[in-house]
């Protein structure tokens, strides 16, 4: 047996095979046990596990057993041989083919193997790095497999729901103009425009509106995004987006298609039934309940506003923050009344890297109230809080007092952390909610203007926009956020379609006309052709695929992914190219740059009038 034989059988059906039924398989050798007369090879395709058994006694021919004792891991087999039951004994229940073996007669060697630097199987403990240099070898093991072939399914299953909604898939291109702030551009400097530079999209929103002006009314794409940011385990800096947007669409209308697209992915690829409509939670509430604009609803630790009643106390921290117009407000933790002081005050140093000054304490323990404002509140103040902290016997309640933001930002820390640490989030529920009307402007204290949250092209609310010249800050915007387990999963809004309208929203943010024309001309000149009303979203398909496949960071779920600092170490990119390759472009690299200089600003805007309007939100 030397040629390549045409494969009959993939390894799993093996398991559904009546005894004798000839075979020819291929693959990997994934384990191989030698016992002289007698050899057992695990075999691996894309299928998973059979086992194969060399017996000169029942048949294997010589020169087999030969081959087979040769067999190292990974080497690339063809076998031909017959299926045979195992005896009760043998039988393994942990392989879908564990009531099966195959009896092998012939076996190729197609090829051999070095020893692979880690063993091909789920659960082994090796570093990250050394997996992500041996990628190919990384993605061979099961529980990789299992997260491309659901990634697969996922892009299915959401083109499918697309198509039959006679939305119509339309790339955009990758080779784009520079929009730099929001994240950073990548850029791509131009050989045939010597000093100019393309910039890889942050995401296709300039083109998908224009595709609206162009009468498409309803289209997708999956795109990759190409954004120069921090990078943290949710964020790559090239991560796939599926891009929508739809003319004609009521926001009603338009959230509940895609609640429906959601309900469905999760029903066609993991059998979850999703409750829809999904919870509507404005940014406020969030804010203020969650003290996150993306509240993981798996457990409960909800913030409670607690200022009134701490008005009337004599608490100095509390007064402190009230009259500077702050707040009071706490999270009770069920059952953890017992906590040592070791525990709270890791719990304070967690919250101060948050900007808070620190923790107030109310343990109701069983035979007393403690806390550590025994000094200034009696045990029915201290009660009384805590009942309003809604606490209960054996509670711990954690107060903090601040401005808004920081008590917002500080608690929602505390609150995702206590639910990590313990262990309330359930790995199999998946809470969608909707968070809506953000607002529509923030300011930029830095830059000394107001930027747009989500971006410049996101429609205000009706009600608000007479504001948007006297009071922009109070303007909320219809934008939307999908969130799930804590994750923002997708974002959008309904956009200005109107040109005096976006030249309203340009002069708010601080634009002249002129500077407004120089970097979005061609979307204020396409406004004035007839553009219908029209609203969008993009999803984050990287972070759903993680989720809906128990993943821990974006890397688990990406085939070619890049560490923090950017790199990929498999091809060892980015990595310095020829002096040759400047030459062309008309480029040379400054070795020590000033540590001062912001790499973004002197790339992308040479010219500092020449402010910026941000395309992308910062999650
Ligand atoms: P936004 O910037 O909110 O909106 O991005 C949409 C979704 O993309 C995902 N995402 C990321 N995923 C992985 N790595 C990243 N670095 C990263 N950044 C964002 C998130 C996010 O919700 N053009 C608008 C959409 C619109 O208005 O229609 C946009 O890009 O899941």
């Amino acid at each position: 047996m030397s040629e390549l034989l045409e494969r009959t059988h993939l390894a799993v059906e093996t398991a559904g095979s009546a005894p004798g039924t000839e075979v020819v398989l291929a693959g990997w050798v994934s384990r191989r046990r030698d016992l002289g007369s007698l050899i057992f090879i695990d075999l691996r395709d894309r299928s998973g596990i059979v086992q194969l058994v060399f017996d000169t006694e029942r048949g294997t021919i010589p020169s087999a057993m030969e081959t087979a004792s040769s067999l190292r891991s990974e080497y690339v087999v063809q076998v031909r041989g017959h299926v045979v039951a195992r005896d009760e004994k043998s039988v393994n229940p942990k392989l879908v083919t564990g009531r099966v073996e195959v009896l092998v007669q012939d076996v190729t060697l197609l090829n051999a193997a070095k020893t692979p630097p880690f063993y091909i199987q789920d659960g082994v403990d090796v570093d990250e790095a050394v997996r992500l240099r041996y990628r190919y070898l990384d993605l061979r093991r099961p529980e990789m497999q299992r997260m491309l072939r659901l990634r697969h399914q996922v892009y299915q299953s959401l083109r499918r729901y697309l198509n039959d909604a006679q939305f119509v898939e339309v790339e955009t291109p990758v080779l784009t103009k520079s929009t730099p702030e929001g994240a950073r551009d990548y850029l791509v400097p131009s050989r045939l425009q010597p000093g100019s530079f393309y910039a890889l999209p942050q995401s296709p929103q300039l083109f998908k509106q224009l595709l609206m002006v162009a009468g498409m009314e309803r289209y997708y794409q999956f795109a990759r995004c190409f954004r120069d940011e921090d990078l943290r385990a949710d964020r790559q800096p090239e991560f796939t987006q599926l891009d929508i947007e739809q003319s004609f669409i009521p926001l009603p209308k338009f959230q509940a298609m895609m609640e429906e697209m959601m309900a469905r992915l999760f029903e066609e690829v993991l059998g979850v039934r999703v409750e829809t409509p999904f919870l509507r939670l404005t940014y406020d509430e969030a804010m203020d309940r969650y003290g996150s604009d993306k509240p993981d609803l798996r457990y409960g630790l909800e913030i409670c506003d607690l200022s009134e009643m701490a008005g009337g106390m004599a608490v100095p921290l509390f007064q402190a923050a009230l009259a500077d117009g702050g707040v009071v407000r706490a999270i009770a933790v069920p059952g953890a009344a017992g906590y040592s002081r070791k525990q709270t005050d890791e719990l304070v140093r967690f919250v101060q890297a948050y900007g808070l000054g620190g923790l107030a304490t109310i343990a109701l323990q069983p035979q007393e109230v403690k806390s550590s404002m025994k000094k200034f509140l009696d045990e029915a103040q201290l009660r009384a809080l805590a009942a309003a902290a809604g606490a209960a016997e054996g509670d711990l309640v954690l107060l903090a007092a601040g401005s808004l933001a920081q008590v917002r930002a500080g608690l929602g820390a505390l609150r995702v952390h206590l639910g990590h640490v313990l262990q309330l989030a359930d790995p199999n529920v998946f809470k969608f909610l909707w968070v809506v009307d953000f607002p529509l402007l923030s300011y930029d204290e830095e830059e000394g203007r107001f930027v747009a949250e989500h971006h410049p092209f996101t429609m205000p609310k009706w009600e608000d926009l007479d504001k948007l010249e006297t009071d922009p800050q109070s303007v909320r915007a219809q934008a939307y956020d999908m969130v799930l387990n804590g994750y923002e999963i997708g974002g959008g809004s309904m956009r200005i379609f109107q040109r005096a309208v976006q030249e309203r929203m340009f002069r708010t943010l601080g634009f002249t006309m002129e500077e407004a024309y120089r970097q979005f001309g061609f979307l204020l000149d396409a406004f004035e052709y007839g553009t219908p009303p029209h609203g969008g979203i993009a999803f984050g398909i990287d972070r759903i695929v993680m989720l809906m496949g128990g993943g821990q960071s974006l890397r688990d779920c990406i085939a070619f992914p890049k560490t923090s600092s950017g790199t990929d170490l498999l091809t060892a990119a980015p990595s310095p190219v020829s002096d040759a390759q400047l030459d062309v472009l008309h480029l040379s690299v400054r070795p020590n740059r000033p540590k001062d200089v912001k790499p973004a600003q002197t790339a992308a805007s040479p010219d500092p009038a020449d402010r910026a309007i941000g395309l992308a939100s910062t999650d």
